[in-house]
C-alpha cells in the first residue's frame, strides 16, 4: 500500500542534486569511497564535477565536497568517469576523464592532498595533465573515456582499459605505463567488436567459477580463473565472460556473439554504467550501477534529485562458468526490521493475497513460488531474447499464459488504480524450463522501487521444479 502523500513528502526530503554516473569507487584504509558524476546547482546534466562520500558500512554515507572540479583546460567542460586504482605502498591515484573547450576528451590523474586524512578529501591534479590523448591515427576525440582500475601484467608495467572508437570499431583500448603517469598505446586494443556504439564504462576484473570471493586483478591470479569484460552500451550494461591471455595481452571471450543484443546483460531494469572495485576489506568484488529511474525531466526538478545508485552488490561467476552472479552486499541485512512472514499460502488462478503492515516504500521481499506441475509450461521462441522487455510488453501481466503470469503486485493502492506488477512466467525450451521476469509499469506511479525489487526477487525466485 501506498503511504499517504504527506508520508511521501517526509521520505523524500529535498536537496536539489543530481547524481548520476558512478565514478571511482574504492575501499582504503577502513573507508569506503565512492566518487560519482555530480552537478551541484541541480538534478539536470552539467557543470559535472566529481561528488565525493565515504561509508564503513556501505549503507550509511557522509557526504563530503567534491573531490574534484572542473577548473583545468583539460577538464573544464566537465570531470567525468574514471577510476581509482591503489598504487603500491598504499597510494591511491584517480584516473578519470576531462572534457576541455572543444569537448575533445582526454584522461587526467589526480592525487590525495593528505594520505592521512582519513576521508581524502582534497585531491591534487597532476601538473603534466592530461596524461592520455587520443592522438593516434583512427581515434574518435570525442569518444575517448572511463577509464578502467589499473591493473599489472606480468612484465611489472601497469595497464588500463579505455572506452573508445578505433576506425569504426567501439573497443576497450589498452594502454600500458610503467608510473601510472605517462602512458603509451598497446597496439591492439583489450577487446573490441564492429558495429557497436561506444562502449563507455568499460570494467575488466578476474573471477573464479563457483567463488564469490572478489579477486584483486594486479594480485597473482589463481589457476581456473576466468575474466569478465563489462561494457555499458545501448543504455544497458553487457559483459563476456572469456579469459585474459597474458601472451596477446588481450581479453578472449569464451564465445564470440557477433549479434549484441544476445550479450549477457548484468542487470535487465533501468542500471547503467556499473563500476565494480575489488573490496580489500571483505575480499569481495561490490559493483554498482546507475539507475537513471524513468521521471520526466520536470519530475526531476520538484523532486529534487535525478538518478540514483543502486544498492551495492557482490558479483562473481556461477559454478558453470557462464554468467555472473550477484546479489545485494550483506550489510544491507542491517536495515531489516519489522519481518513479516507467510508460509504455505496456497494460490489458485485470479487469486490475490495481500501482505498488509508493510512499508511499501521500502521492502525487502523474499519469495519462493512452488509451482504444483509445470506440465503447461508454454513453449519458448528464442527470438525473444532478441528483445526481452519487448516480449515482456506484449506478454503483460493481464495476459494469461500456461503457466503464469504469477509475482507480485506492489505499491499498490486501495482501489488498484494505481500498482506495479512484477511477475513470473516459465516456458519450456528444448531441453530445460526458462522462467521470465517482467515487470509491468503501465499502473505505476513509482517505479524506482520496483526496480530495488526486481533486483533482489531476480535472485530469490525457486520454482520447484519436479
Ligand atoms: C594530514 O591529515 C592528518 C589527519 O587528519 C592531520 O593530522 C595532518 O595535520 C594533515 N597534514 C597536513 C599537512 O595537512
Ligand atoms: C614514456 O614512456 C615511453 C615508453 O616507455 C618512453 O619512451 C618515454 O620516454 C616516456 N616519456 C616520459 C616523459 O617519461
Ligand atoms: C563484423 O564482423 C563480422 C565477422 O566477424 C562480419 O560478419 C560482419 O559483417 C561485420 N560487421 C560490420 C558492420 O562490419
Amino acid at each position: 500500500k501506498l503511504p499517504n502523500e504527506k508520508e511521501k513528502k517526509s521520505k523524500h526530503s529535498t536537496t536539489h542534486t543530481a547524481f548520476v554516473k558512478l565514478s571511482g569507487p574504492m575501499y582504503f584504509n577502513g573507508i569506503y569511497h565512492e566518487f560519482y558524476q555530480y552537478n551541484l546547482n541541480g538534478p539536470i546534466f552539467g557543470d559535472i564535477v566529481w561528488g565525493h562520500s565515504v561509508s564503513t558500512d556501505l549503507v550509511n554515507w557522509i557526504g563530503l565536497e567534491p573531490a574534484l572540479v572542473r577548473d583545468t583546460p583539460s577538464d573544464i567542460d566537465g570531470c567525468w568517469t574514471g577510476s581509482v586504482t591503489i598504487l603500491p605502498g598504499g597510494k591511491p591515484i584517480i584516473i578519470y576523464t576531462g572534457g576541455d573547450i572543444d569537448q575533445h576528451q582526454a584522461q587526467n590523474i589526480a592525487f590525495p592532498k593528505n594520505r592521512s586524512d582519513p576521508y581524502l578529501r582534497e585531491w591534487i591534479k597532476a601538473p603534466n595533465n592530461p596524461v592520455l590523448r587520443p592522438d593516434e591515427p583512427g581515434m574518435n576525440s570525442i569518444e575517448f573515456r572511463d577509464p578502467t582500475t589499473g591493473w599489472i601484467g606480468p612484465d611489472g608495467l601497469w595497464r588500463m582499459a579505455v572506452g573508445g572508437e578505433l576506425n569504426g570499431y567501439s573497443a576497450a583500448l589498452l594502454y600500458k605505463s610503467e608510473d601510472f603517469l605517462n602512458w603509451t598505446k598497446v597496439d591492439h586494443p583489450l577487446y573490441s567488436h564492429n558495429g557497436s556504439n561506444m562502449w563507455e564504462c568499460p570494467d575488466f576484473f578476474a573471477v573464479l567459477p563457483g567463488n564469490n570471493a572478489g579477486l584483486d586483478l594486479s594480485a597473482a591470479i589463481p589457476q581456473g580463473a576466468k575474466h569478465a569484460l563489462k561494457m555499458s552500451v545501448d543504455s544497458v550494461d553487457k559483459y563476456m565472460i572469456g579469459v585474459y591471455d597474458l601472451q596477446r595481452d588481450a581479453f578472449v571471450p569464451d564465445n564470440v556473439v557477433d549479434d549484441r543484443r544476445l550479450w549477457l546483460r548484468i542487470d535487465y531494469g533501468t542500471f547503467y554504467a556499473s563500476k565494480s572495485f575489488f573490496d580489500s576489506n571483505k575480499n569481495r568484488r561490490i559493483i554498482w550501477g546507475w539507475s537513471r529511474e524513468t521521471d520526466s525531466p520536470s519530475d526531476d526538478l520538484e523532486k529534487g534529485w535525478a538518478g540514483l545508485h543502486t544498492i551495492p552488490r557482490t558479483i562473481w561467476l556461477a559454478g558453470d562458468g557462464k554468467q555472473l552472479l550477484q546479489w545485494p552486499v550483506e550489510e544491507i541485512e542491517s536495515l531489516r526490521t519489522n519481518e513479516i512472514s507467510h508460509q504455505g499460502i496456497e494460490l489458485n488462478k485470479g487469486d490475490l493475497f495481500e501482505i498488509k503492515e508493510v512499508d511499501a516504500f521500502q521492502a525487502d521481499v523474499e519469495i519462493d513460488f512452488e509451482l504444483a506441475s509445470i506440465d503447461d509450461a508454454d513453449p519458448f521462441d528464442p527470438s525473444w531474447l532478441l528483445d526481452p522487455e519487448k516480449h515482456c510488453g506484449e506478454a503483460g501481466a493481464s495476459v494469461p499464459g500456461g503457466i503464469g503470469p504469477f509475482g507480485l503486485v506492489i505499491l499498490a493502492s486501495d482501489n488498484m488504480d494505481e500498482h506495479t506488477e512484477v511477475y513470473f512466467r516459465v516456458y519450456k525450451s528444448q531441453e530445460k524450463y526458462m522462467v521470465l521476469m517482467c515487470s509491468d509499469l503501465r499502473r505505476s506511479v513509482i517505479m524506482l522501487f520496483a526496480l530495488i525489487l526486481i533486483s533482489l526477487l531476480h535472485k530469490r525466485l525457486k520454482t520447484k521444479l519436479k
